[in-house]
């Protein structure tokens, strides 16, 4: 008898459950009514008289660790139960902090959907670009000041390799590949060399539109940028152009629209002029075009560009262009609510 107590201890260690019905079998087995752990104490009275200190001793030994090692594996299958409780999959999530979306995002999305609406699609292109297609094609004459070291990154000098100063690069590349009837936009960021102020900075982002078909005129391109005047600043907003210059367009004129802020009473923001230039813009020049295989003497067309910040500076008064840069949360929080 003592040999199969001595057997049994040595077992106990090992003795196993990992559900409830394992463990009640275990306890069933040991020590229920008809159990192992009875069954021996009543074979304990026919051990004999010299025997039966050791043996007893033992059979106590064996009746505490079982009902120890049972009470343990109890806590275990509890333990685990509990744990798998943690997880209620029927729970609703955590809530998601979503991020906030830039200004100038938001506002290059406003302006590119003011003009898809009149049928304009979006054209991209390349940051890094090629003299040709910056400068040449648009008709900056070799010394022209934009091309100056002051205003524009060179990356490689021979063949000149250039960050682009303007995304009427893009015009060109697409008017190379394509015939008109051309309606784009190309919204994108641009790089000039240009000491970082609170109106300037060495990198913004511009949005350039482009229109070339037969019988555009000057009168097309103004009733355009009416309309989008008056959807991006509210319908009482009136635009003025003045003439002005650039290279690729001929005639030129700079756009202000009338001061938002005042209504064109006079305020710090229009400098009391009651109004703010926003864009320039003109009649794309026949050379422009032949330079990318376009017939100037069957189709016309107009561009214009703005920059994005400030446009966005103007619509939100924000006064440092900087702020767009810096990444700050507090700056960007305030846009929340716009999308
Ligand atoms: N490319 C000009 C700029 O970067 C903007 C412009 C585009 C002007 C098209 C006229 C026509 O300043």
């Amino acid at each position: 008898m003592i040999d199969k107590i001595f057997r049994i201890l040595a077992d106990i260690d090992d003795l196993k459950a990992s559900n409830p019905e394992e463990f009640e079998a275990l306890r069933i087995k040991y020590l229920s009514k008809k159990g192992i752990v009875n069954s021996l104490m009543s074979e304990f009275r026919t051990v004999s008289p010299e025997q039966k200190k050791e043996v007893g001793l033992q059979l106590n030994k064996l009746k505490n660790s079982l009902q120890e090692r049972i009470n343990e594996l109890k806590k275990n299958i509890e333990n685990s139960q509990e744990q798998s409780t943690e997880f209620d999959l029927s729970r609703t999530s955590y809530p998601i902090a979503l991020g906030t979306r830039h200004p100038l995002s938001l506002v290059k999305e406003e302006i590119c959907d003011i003009f898809k609406r009149l049928g304009f699609s979006i054209a991209e292109g390349p940051e890094i670009e090629d003299d040709w297609h910056v400068f040449s094609s648009l008709n900056f004459a070799e010394d022209h000041p934009a091309r100056d070291m002051q205003d524009t990154f060179f990356i490689q000098s021979s063949p000149e390799i250039v960050l682009r100063t303007h995304t009427s690069s893009v015009q060109t590349r697409v008017m190379e590949k394509n015939q008109p009837p051309i309606r784009i936009i190309c919204p994108g960021r641009v790089y000039r060399n240009e000491a970082i102020s609170a109106r300037a900075h060495c990198l913004f982002h511009q949005v350039e539109g482009l229109y070339i078909d037969k019988d555009i005129s000057f009168a097309d391109l103004k009733q355009a940028l009416l309309f989008f005047t008056k959807e991006l600043f509210g319908k009482d907003t009136r635009i003025r152009l003045r003439p002005s210059y650039f290279p690729f367009t001929e005639p030129s004129a700079e756009m202000d629209i009338s001061c938002h802020i005042c209504g064109g009473k006079g305020c710090n923001i229009c400098k009391h002029t009651g109004w703010v230039e926003i864009l320039g813009c003109g009649m794309v020049d026949p050379a422009v075009l032949e330079n990318c295989g376009i017939d100037s003497s069957i189709y016309s067309g107009y561009a214009f560009g703005m920059g994005i910040e400030r446009i966005t500076m103007l619509k939100y008064q924000i006064n440092d262009i900087r702020l767009f840069f810096e990444n700050d949360v507090n700056f960007l929080h305030q846009f929340q609510s716009a999308f």
